[in-house]
């Protein structure tokens, strides 16, 4: 039996303060994998905190490549690049909790003499890995799943490039086809049916590849050697994301986040919180390695309601569980739809929220592709279930900020797979 620790959330008054936020999940696993086969070393400040970067690390690790962490502190890695072609790992690779880990890495060793076995916890277990079996297949990779789900066994290959179009809107797969092309001979052409977070093409530039963009497809030719950078990954919009829907409950709040990944494919909750009411300026704009980068000044105003669905959808989908969250505190509540792939990640978290919505005392109405939650209501607080899974966690911890009396968050715990200081940064932010 795995310890199940607990936290206790009391209502606030207001928000409050300055914070900085670990660096992004999304860029870390990426800048962590081509690091690992570029030439020459690479210095990672901000790396990401959580369990699921330290899980892309140890598999790299597993490949063979050499890394370490510096400067006595947990985000700063120094990476020392093996160039495309890994080790032979002597067991299987553990991917832990996290879907980027497998999914992305898959088109790296599907391009290497070796076969490596990749598995995960009983979470990543049940998570459909058909959508990057396919395409790799028909680049040449031999892959044994258990019935489309992990544990994978990849029979490495010399790779041919594709013309693939994505059935589904993932970054995680055309980022593991971007990498998969790169190993390959060939041009490689990935079309995608929405525009989804282009961290891969972004990182695979900033360490020297050349790709080509039009409209939703993108080409990568294969055998292109990349080269170590020196980056500092900016901060995690996701994770921040807690803090900022926090702002959003209390008219009087006043939020500065330092540091924050403003990439416009990931940034699609700014415009949605200042569309329901809340006040956001910009400074310090600047761009590292292609990625953009800012402090926000935040203030609280109104709290509207919205209607969320397709491209939206898919452009905040990290994000929907915070949202979901506050929407009943909202004026006309909030509608999701388009959403069916929040089945599959990490809970099935149409499920999640809905269960904890209900439990907290609010009328939800679950759909197969979303949910919809109506505005004007009160919450009480209660026992919530995290079901593992950490944006379920962080979520109801900031519904608990507008209940009446304290909400007790169970398996909280799973915070760590993103943010392991989540509730320490949340206590210094909230005046109750
Ligand atoms: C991610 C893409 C999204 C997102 C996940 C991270 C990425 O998943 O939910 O947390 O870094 O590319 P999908 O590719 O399954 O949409």
């Amino acid at each position: 039996m795995k310890s199940e620790s607990q936290v206790i959330v009391r209502p606030a008054r207001n928000v409050r303060g300055t914070v900085s936020i670990p660096g992004d999940k999304s860029i870390s696993h990426r800048y962590a994998m081509l690091a690992g086969i570029a030439d020459g070393p690479s210095r990672l400040e901000n790396y990401s905190t959580g369990a699921d970067c330290a899980s892309t690390l140890g598999c790299m690790r597993a490949l063979g490549v050499k890394w370490e962490r510096k400067d006595g502190a947990d985000n700063v890695i120094e990476v020392l690049g093996s160039g495309l072609s890994l080790a032979a790992p002597s067991g299987a690779l553990d991917c832990g909790n996290s879907g980027s880990t497998i999914r992305m890495l898959s088109g790296i060793v599907a391009g290497q003499k070796f076969t490596t076995e990749m598995a995960g916890d009983e979470s990543l277990s049940r998570r459909p890995m058909e959508r990057v079996i396919t395409p790799l297949t028909a680049m040449g990779a031999n892959i044994a799943s258990q019935n489309g789900r992990p544990p994978l066994r990849i029979a490495g290959t010399n790779l041919k490039a594709v013309h693939y179009r994505m059935p589904v809107a993932s970054a995680q797969v055309k980022t593991c086809l971007l990498f998969a092309g790169l190993l390959a001979e060939g041009e490689t052409w990935i079309e995608e049916p929405l525009r989804t977070r282009d961290h891969g093409e972004v990182a695979l530039r900033a360490f020297g590849a050349e790709l080509q963009r039009k409209g939703n497809e993108v080409r990568i030719r294969g055998g292109q050697r990349l080269r170590g950078i020196e980056a500092r990954v900016p901060g995690d919009l996701s994770s921040a994301a807690f803090f900022l829907c926090a702002a959003a409950l209390f008219p009087g709040s006043q939020l500065t986040i330092t540091n924050l990944l403003m990439n416009p494919t990931r940034a699609r909750l700014l415009d949605i919180l200042v569309q329901i009411g809340l006040r956001i300026s910009v400074t310090q704009l600047e761009e590292i390695h292609g990625e953009l980068v800012g402090t926000l000044q935040i203030e609280g105003g109104g709290l509207k309601g919205a209607a969320i669905a397709g491209a939206d959808t898919a452009a905040l989908i990290d994000e929907i569980p915070v949202l979901a969250a506050i929407a009943p505190y909202t004026e006309q509540g909030i509608e999701f739809r388009d959403a069916k792939e929040l089945r599959v990640k990490e809970s099935d978290r149409i499920a999640s929220i809905a269960a904890n919505l209900r439990a907290m005392g609010a009328e939800v109405e679950e759909h197969q592709d979303g949910l919809k939650i109506p505005g004007g209501q009160s919450l009480h607080g209660t026992e919530i279930e995290s079901f593992d899974d950490h944006r379920i966690a962080m979520a109801f911890s900031i519904a608990a900020l507008r209940a009446q009396g304290e909400t007790l968050i169970r398996g909280s715990e799973c915070a760590a797979i993103s943010y392991p200081a989540f509730f320490t940064a949340l206590e210094s932010l909230v005046e109750h």
